[in-house]
Formats: C-alpha cells, sequence, structure tokens
C-alpha cells in the first residue's frame, strides 16, 4: 500500500512536470483588472507632475521631462483620456483636459510632422469623449499647418527638418500615423484637399518604403525638386537594410487606419502583408513582445520593444475587425497574447515603481543611446487603447 502511495505521488510530480506550460490567457476581466492597475499608478503619476512640462522618460530613478513641442507631448493627455474613458471619474477629466490644452500652440508647428502624433491623440480623444467643440478650432489648424509640409511633386509629408546636411526632403514611415488628422479634419471642415494629400502620402510610402517581404525602410530621402528618391536609409533601426520594430509598428498601424478611414482596399491589403510579415517573422519570441529590431544581430541577448508591441497590439485588433474567419482570428489571438505578456511580469511596473509608467523595457533610439530599456509615454497610450478596443470587441461577440 504504502509502495503504490509512493508511486503515485511520483506519477503525479511527473505528469505536473512534463505537462506543456500553460499558455498565458486574457480575458475581459484581466484587462480591466489592468486598467484599474493603470488608473492607480496614474493618478501617482498626476500627483508627482509638475504643471509646467510634460513627460518624456523614466531613467535610473529619474524623471525625464520634454517641452510641448517634443514628439511625444500628446500621449501623456491622452492616457488620461484613456483613463477617464475607463473610471468615469472626473478627476481624469479634469487633468486630461488641463493637459490637453497645454498643446494649444502646437496647431501652428510649421517645421515638423509630428502635428498629428501631437493634437490627434490629445485633442482628439479628448473631443471623441466630451464633444468639447472648443477642441475642434485647434485640430483644425493643426491639420492645416501639417498640410504645409506636403509636397505634390513627391506625393509626401515632409518628416523632419534637421539633419539638412544628410537628406534633402526626409519622409520617415512614422509619419503615416499623422494622416488620422488629416483625414478627420477633411471630414469635419469639407476640405478635400486634406483627404487627397492624405491618401497620396500613404500610397507613396506603400510604393517606396516598403521591401518585397514587406518589412519598411524607416527613412527614405527625396529630391523635392524631381520627386526622385535621393536615398532610403535608418534613423533609429540596426541599419539601413533592417526591420526596425517601431516603424514596423507604425506602418502596420498606419495602413490598417488609412484602410478604417478611407475605405481603400490596397491599404488593407498592405497592412494585411505587413502584419503576416511580423505575425510569421521567425524571430519573433514567443510572448510576441518583438526585439528593438528584427534584424539585430545580438538576438536573443538584446532589448525588447514593448512600445513596438503595444502599437502593433492596438492594430492587430482594428485589422481583425477589416477580415473574417481564420485571418481575423489570427491577428486578435496575437493582439491577445502580447496584451496578456504586456499584462504580466516582466513588463508590467508595480505600483509607484518606473515613474509610475504603466509599462517597462521599451526602446526610443538604441543607435543614438537614447532612451534605452525605460518606460515610454506612446508605449502606454497604445496599451491603454489596445486595452479598450480589446474589451470593445469581446463585448460585441
Ligand atoms: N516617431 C519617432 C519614434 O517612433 O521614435
Amino acid at each position: 500500500m504504502k509502495m503504490r502511495i509512493v508511486a503515485l505521488i511520483f506519477l503525479v510530480a511527473f505528469l505536473g512536470c512534463s505537462s506543456p506550460k500553460q499558455k498565458e490567457t486574457f480575458s475581459v476581466e484581466k484587462a480591466r483588472n489592468t486598467l484599474d492597475f493603470a488608473a492607480v499608478q496614474y493618478r501617482n503619476f498626476v500627483a508627482a507632475m509638475p504643471d509646467t512640462i510634460e513627460p518624456r522618460t523614466f531613467q535610473g530613478d529619474t524623471m525625464v521631462y520634454a517641452g510641448i513641442k517634443w514628439w511625444t507631448s500628446g500621449f501623456y493627455p491622452g492616457s488620461l483620456w484613456y483613463l477617464y474613458e475607463h473610471t468615469g471619474d472626473d478627476f481624469f477629466k479634469k487633468e486630461a483636459d488641463k493637459r490637453t490644452r497645454r498643446l494649444e500652440p502646437i496647431q501652428y508647428v510649421t517645421n515638423d510632422h509630428d502635428v498629428g502624433f501631437m493634437l490627434y491623440c490629445s485633442y482628439g480623444n479628448g473631443l471623441r469623449l466630451t464633444g468639447n467643440q472648443e477642441y475642434v478650432d485647434v485640430m483644425i489648424t493643426g491639420a492645416r499647418s501639417l498640410a504645409t509640409r506636403y509636397n505634390p511633386v513627391v506625393g509626401s509629408i515632409r518628416s523632419w527638418d534637421h539633419n539638412r546636411d544628410k537628406w534633402d526632403f526626409p519622409v520617415i514611415v512614422d509619419n503615416m500615423m499623422n494622416l488620422e488628422l488629416l483625414i478627420w479634419a477633411a471630414e469635419k471642415s469639407g476640405d478635400e484637399f486634406l483627404r487627397d494629400l492624405s491618401i497620396q502620402h500613404a500610397y507613396t510610402t506603400l510604393e517606396n518604403h516598403y521591401r518585397s517581404d514587406y518589412s519598411s525602410y524607416h527613412v527614405v530621402d527625396y529630391n523635392p525638386e524631381t520627386g526622385e528618391i535621393n536615398q532610403k536609409n535608418t534613423h533609429q533601426g540596426f541599419s539601413d537594410e533592417s526591420a526596425w520594430a517601431r516603424g514596423q509598428a507604425w506602418g502596420l498601424y498606419g495602413f490598417a487606419m488609412m484602410h478604417r478611414v478611407t475605405g481603400e482596399q490596397e491599404f488593407l491589403d498592405h497592412a494585411i502583408k505587413i502584419a503576416d510579415f511580423l505575425l510569421d517573422h521567425p524571430r519573433l519570441p514567443e510572448d510576441k513582445i518583438p526585439y528593438w529590431d528584427f534584424d539585430s544581430p545580438d538576438i536573443p541577448n538584446t532589448y525588447r520593444d514593448v512600445s513596438a508591441a503595444s502599437i502593433i497590439s492596438s492594430a492587430l485588433l482594428d485589422l481583425s475587425t477589416m477580415v473574417e474567419g481564420s485571418q481575423s482570428e489570427k491577428y486578435f489571438g496575437a493582439a491577445e497574447t502580447m496584451l496578456a505578456s504586456l499584462s504580466s511580469e516582466p513588463y508590467l511596473a508595480s505600483e509607484g515603481e518606473n515613474g509610475n509608467f504603466i509599462l517597462k523595457h521599451s526602446v526610443g533610439h538604441l543607435p543614438g543611446n537614447s532612451e534605452v530599456d525605460v518606460p515610454l509615454t506612446y508605449a502606454d497610450y497604445y496599451f491603454l487603447e489596445a486595452l479598450h478596443r480589446y474589451i470593445d470587441l469581446k463585448e460585441k461577440i
């Protein structure tokens, strides 16, 4: 009898060890719990934030700030709007409104393309949730300022004015993200030019930024007089020919979004190709949080980029609504795995740590040795957006 019990204990122990490791699961309840945690974290964030500057990252044990003209200034107010949406608490509404209004001067910025990021994430979410018409004029003026950077010969909006010794008319794949503000402004104002230039910009990007495997170059530099391509290279990726993870994320999100807002079939077809490049990539880890560059020679001994994962997860949820059957399940399931990973160790912060940011382990600009393995405002923003999208989609089923 005693021998039998000992054998049974061994058998149970053996089965326990040899059964396949349970895959991280996710659910609406877990998404809500993560949003609850995010709200706690951001209450502390608000309490610690000076009124006169915007958060950028947290490095070592130091908070790093930026002025409103830094490209990320819209994400913190945007995150506060998502937390207002989740909690319904006026605390977040008041703070989001205050932080949004700080960006009013951005509507006049004409020397940089990131006006779309800055105003659509802040004012755009504020308008969506409150209907406050005071936000509308700022967004339309901002869209018109951004449109001044469009060159019809190139068929693109110029991204940067810096590094003029290196580039004549640089366009980065990230610029796809600025188009949502323009399409919204076209609809609101009736100015068809804003819509036309956005569609043209997306087609030019589709044509010139993408390789035959549907990975993207980071920077395409044009001759502004002839529209010819001078060079294709990188700024933040491992090499000119590599697939920088966040660039792939911006492209995926941008083309899915452009299909959603224009209905153009080619943008959907392209988003699908990008999604498949990413999800079928042999160097995408099992938890689906990408390394900072798919072609880093240091994989697996290099950094993940949580910001890329946040953006991709949100984009995949969007894309999953545009296709059907097993294709939709593929994109939804991959996003779900990403959200499960991001909602747990080692990516999710603990209360009070990480400068009160929600997510750890993003990479801003590794070749520039800047913002490496840190929290970033846009990782948090797209994570919150993805959690909302996930709950909305699950509750529709
Ligand atoms: N748009 C700049 C970046 O992704 O770092």
